[in-house]
């Protein structure tokens, strides 16, 4: 039974609060949703925070999110999947306008410029929400001051789940701060698995089998001239890295600049 007596005073607002200020719903699995950016906030496109609800126990219910919207951006974006019965996304998905979450402004990750060494075409790879940091990265100026061409392969099971990627990349071309950097810099190559799409099959059998050099024009991987980023589930991972591996490309991090990066964009089941 809830003792009303035992509960903290005054909980007006939640500690580290900020407000929704839009709420998107993408399918019956997946939303993006924005809110109020704090004064102090300093983040790297492509990294994430821990954010979340206050708990039924009085207790603040966190979880990692990649910051899906530039480092430029007077707010945030987040792109978020619902997990039925998941202890913070069962919740979650119900915010609405006006409502506050809780966001630790300590940003970190991987998935960052600083990561790589300096090239000429850079490779976004993601599954599923592993967009999230891309859909930072694509709307950052360093991004293509960077790089010569961009390419974003981003895989989903059916072509809804594709939407929110496919409506981003669409909004760049109209973008009056990058509008003009992105146009015919960035290559999307969105594919599906389970649906009947244009471009269908796995980043990993695109990039295998050559289809995506050959759909794109592009010559195959180099670590001359090519660098990559990659997010989305653990197997995802391991297996592209092993493609990244055979092109001679190699894992690089904060500390040590190299050819590519990798993050989780979840942590699965016993991982
Ligand atoms: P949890 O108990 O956290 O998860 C339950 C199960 O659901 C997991 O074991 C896994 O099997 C599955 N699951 C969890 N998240 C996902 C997902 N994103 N896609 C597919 N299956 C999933 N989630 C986002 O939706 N957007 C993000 O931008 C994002 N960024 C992340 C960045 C990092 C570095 C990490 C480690 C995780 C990120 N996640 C992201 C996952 C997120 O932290 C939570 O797991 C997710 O919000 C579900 O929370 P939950 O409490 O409802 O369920
Ligand atoms: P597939 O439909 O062939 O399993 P999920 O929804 O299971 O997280 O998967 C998201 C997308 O990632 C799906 O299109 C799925 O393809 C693909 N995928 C899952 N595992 C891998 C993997 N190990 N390598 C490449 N793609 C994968």
């Amino acid at each position: 039974m809830s003792d009303m007596t035992s509960a903290p005073a005054a909980k007006l607002t939640l500690p580290d609060a900020q407000t929704v200020t839009a709420v998107t719903h993408w399918t019956d699995s997946l939303f993006s949703f924005r809110v109020s950016r704090p004064a102090s906030l300093r983040f790297r496109s492509g990294e994430f925070v821990m954010i979340g609800l206050m708990g039924d126990n009085g207790k603040p219910l966190l979880r990692a999110y990649s910051i899906a919207s530039p480092s430029w951006d007077e707010e945030l974006e987040f792109y978020s999947i619902k997990v039925p019965d998941g202890p913070l996304t069962s919740k979650l998905q119900h915010i609405k306008v006006g409502d506050e979450i809780i966001l630790r402004p300590k940003p970190v990750g991987t998935l960052v410029h600083d990561a790589l060494l300096p090239g000429k075409r850079m490779w976004f790879l993601a599954t599923g929400t592993g967009l999230a940091p891309f859909a930072s990265l694509m709307r950052d100026p360093e991004t293509y001051e960077k790089y010569e061409q961009v390419i974003m392969m981003h895989t989903c099971r059916t072509v809804a789940e594709l939407e929110y990627g496919r409506r981003l990349v669409e909004s760049l071309a109209d973008d009056p701060l990058i509008g003009e950097m992105v146009a015919g810099k960035l290559l999307y190559y969105p594919t599906t698995t389970r649906e009947e799409f244009h471009h269908m099959g796995r980043v990993t059998d695109n990039l295998s089998s050559g289809k995506v050099f050959a759909d794109l024009g592009l010559p195959p991987m180099d670590p001359a001239t090519d660098r990559a980023m990659v997010c989305g589930s653990l197997a995802f991972n391991v297996d592209v890295k092993a493609i990244l591996e055979g092109f001679g490309l190699r894992e690089g991090a904060n500390s040590e600049p190299l050819e590519y990066v990798v993050e989780k964009a979840f942590v699965g089941d016993g991982v």
